[in-house]
């Protein structure tokens, strides 16, 4: 993964390229680094550990230039020490990598065996080595650049300066993204238009296998057969402010208290509450004549494809599939003609994410990417774009993200059954008005924050927490585990409640934690008996549920709203989130950045 940035700038550029990383920091944590050409000659510090780290390390020890380029990483290749972080450098190149080299075993061997020494354990310094190697046999900088690339295998962006060239910096793109923005006499390169949201707005997406010289002055990009091509300029609305917490202690917390505010924004997109109908952007295909859907995601966005699934399969008749996108191309999907393959994701960057849609793509599905960056890779490759509206989700852990992405999964399932006659348009009104009243019900939701803390605080100290579900809210209870896990380090699992007895219930004792999501529904009669079952064998037994029924034995429970089928998933959504928060705060993680993870993850 990790993020990269370069400046070829007309003033200093350390604080700007600081300032860069702190907006990449999402794309992992690990190490932070940057080189610096301070007169023609480069220069570097490097910290493992998180930006602050490495600010300090240029307050004690300051390095300034007019050029330069820097990195945050997500550990793939050794561990996240100062040796392994980047930028890597020689005494003739300085370069930062986002990505895997997957041939970097042999090409180190290779080197190695020709006398080369190597300082980290990294994929990427066997770049550096190379080009140098190529610049010591006396080629110019472009052919030693475009002859190193020509070695690589596998998924990359990389950013480039050359000792003693104080107007050059070279850019590649294969597998991973990267942009380049123009300035006025300054130019620069970023993993995504976040990275240069204060530098420029003015921006080229480089298109796979492309590869660019920058100089102050001009940018040049290539394709990958080396001949000159021109890419459109967009011009980038990400936001040029830093997104702060507000009166919030986590970004976090920031996010789910925003939920009726985004979730109504992003339902005022879609819904036209006069006419009492959803409307959606116009699509290449016809909507009535969908044969299949297949719904692709990872994390938290397929536990919100594992909900989209009910409410399109039920209100459309539409057979749906799910598929976790890593595992989804190597399964060798079987194809239906005229399908809708529908990828979701916040970041609309995930790698897995990406190569599956392409996948589906080459296989000539119709495409959709429901994603919250609008310039994200997957919304400029898809068919047709349906965005979440969620606002820039700091926070690691997706919150806010999840609500919208069900929100416009419900409105499109609206949509689609409609579309199709399986509802008329009374039936579309009565869902529209249900899903216009879920901000006022998240926010009701939202009142139980005092007791979700006491809740979180007793069974914080526990080792293993099982969530409980069924139909619709067997997801919740999937989504429910992984926020808990991710951000508190407690070991938890989400089952389909009437799985339990098939095996997992042989964990259950007094010391195990259990949350039911159980509304009162149709199924709620045998969740309870579930939960039954589980108080019989000593579990702490949690209940989130509309039942006004007080239940004898059980450790707590929480009284929701009543909701409709459209409502009720994205308001359970709202006490799991809260429950992870407010256990992670009192185990005392970093919650907003929680160990090993990365909000954007871009390699396979
Ligand atoms: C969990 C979480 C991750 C992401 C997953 C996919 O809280 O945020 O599981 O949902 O990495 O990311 P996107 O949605 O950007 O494709």
């Amino acid at each position: 993964m990790c993020g990269i940035v370069g400046i070829l700038g007309k003033a200093p550029v350390t604080d700007r390229l600081v300032e860069s990383l702190k907006r990449l920091e999402y794309r992992g944590y690990d190490s932070a680094g940057i080189a610096v050409l301070s007169d023609g000659k480069l220069e570097r510090r490097r910290a493992p550990g998180k930006l602050k780290e490495l600010e300090l390390v240029l307050a004690a020890e300051p390095l300034d230039g007019m050029a330069g380029i820097g990195h945050t990483r997500w550990a793939t290749h050794g561990q996240p020490t100062k040796a392994n972080a980047h930028p890597h450098m020689t005494h003739r190149v300085a370069l930062v990598h986002n990505g895997i080299i997957e041939n970097f075993r042999t090409l180190k061997d290779d080197m190695i065996a020709a006398g080369m020494v190597f300082e980290s354990e990294t994929d990427t310094e066997v770049v550096a080595s190379l080009m140098t190697h190529y610049l010591d046999e006396g080629a110019t900088p472009l052919e030693a650049f475009t002859k190193t690339l020509g070695k690589l295998e596998g998924a990359f962006a990389l950013c480039v300066l050359v000792n003693g060239e104080e107007n050059l910096m070279f850019g590649a793109r294969r597998g991973s993204p990267l942009v380049i923005g123009y300035g006025e006499g300054e130019n620069y390169v970023g993993s995504d238009a976040t990275a240069l949201a204060s530098l420029s707005n003015r921006l080229i997406y480089l298109e796979e296998g492309d590869y660019a010289t920058l100089s102050r002055e001009t940018v040049q990009v290539f394709d990958e057969d080396g001949t000159p091509v021109s890419r459109p300029t967009t011009i980038s609305q990400v936001a040029a402010t830093m997104v702060d917490k507000g009166n919030y202690r986590h970004f976090m917390q920031k996010e789910i208290f925003e939920q009726p505010t985004v979730v109504a924004q992003a339902l005022g997109r879609y819904l036209d509450p006069n006419a009492g109908t959803v409307c959606l952007p116009e699509t290449p295909f016809d909507l009535a004549n969908i044969p299949r859907i297949t719904l692709i995601a990872c994390g938290t966005s397929y536990y919100a494809a594992e909900v989209a699934r009910y409410w399109i399969e039920q209100l459309a008749r539409i057979p749906v599939d799910v598929d976790i996108a890593s595992e989804f191309r190597y399964r060798e999907p079987v194809y239906t003609e005229g399908g809708l393959a529908i990828f979701i994701s916040q970041s609309g960057e995930t790698a897995d994410t990406l190569a599956a849609l392409r996948h589906a793509k080459a296989a000539g599905q119709h495409i959709a990417a429901l994603v919250n960056m609008p310039g994200s890779t997957m919304a400029r490759e898809a068919d047709v774009v349906l965005p979440i509206h969620a606002g820039p989700e700091i926070g690691v852990a997706s919150t806010k993200a999840f609500t919208c992405q069900l929100a416009v999964l419900a409105s499109l399932a609206v949509k689609l059954a409609s579309a199709k006659g399986e509802i008329n348009s009374n039936e579309e009104a009565g869902y529209v008005k249900e899903l216009n009243h879920i901000p006022a019900l998240m926010a009701e939701v939202l009142h139980h924050d005092e007791a979700l803390q006491g809740i979180a605080r007793s069974i914080s100290t526990a080792r293993d927490i099982l969530f409980v579900g069924r139909g619709i809210h067997y997801p919740i209870a999937m989504e429910g585990a992984l926020k808990l896990k991710e951000i508190s380090y407690i070991h938890a699992e989400g089952y389909a409640a009437g799985e339990l007895k098939h095996g997992p219930i042989a964990l259950i004792d007094e010391h195990v934690p259990v949350i039911g999501i159980a509304p009162e529904d149709s199924l709620f009669d045998k969740t309870l008996s579930n939960l039954q079952e589980i108080m019989a064998r000593q579990g702490k037994v949690v209940m989130f549920s509309d039942s006004e029924t007080k239940q004898e034995g059980m450790f707590a429970q929480l009284k929701m709203p009543s909701a409709g089928f459209l409502s009720s998933a994205i308001l359970y959504a709202i006490p799991v989130q809260l429950l992870a928060y407010y256990a992670a705060v009192e185990k005392g993680t970093d919650v907003d950045q929680p160990r090993n993870l990365a909000k954007s993850v871009t390699v396979e």
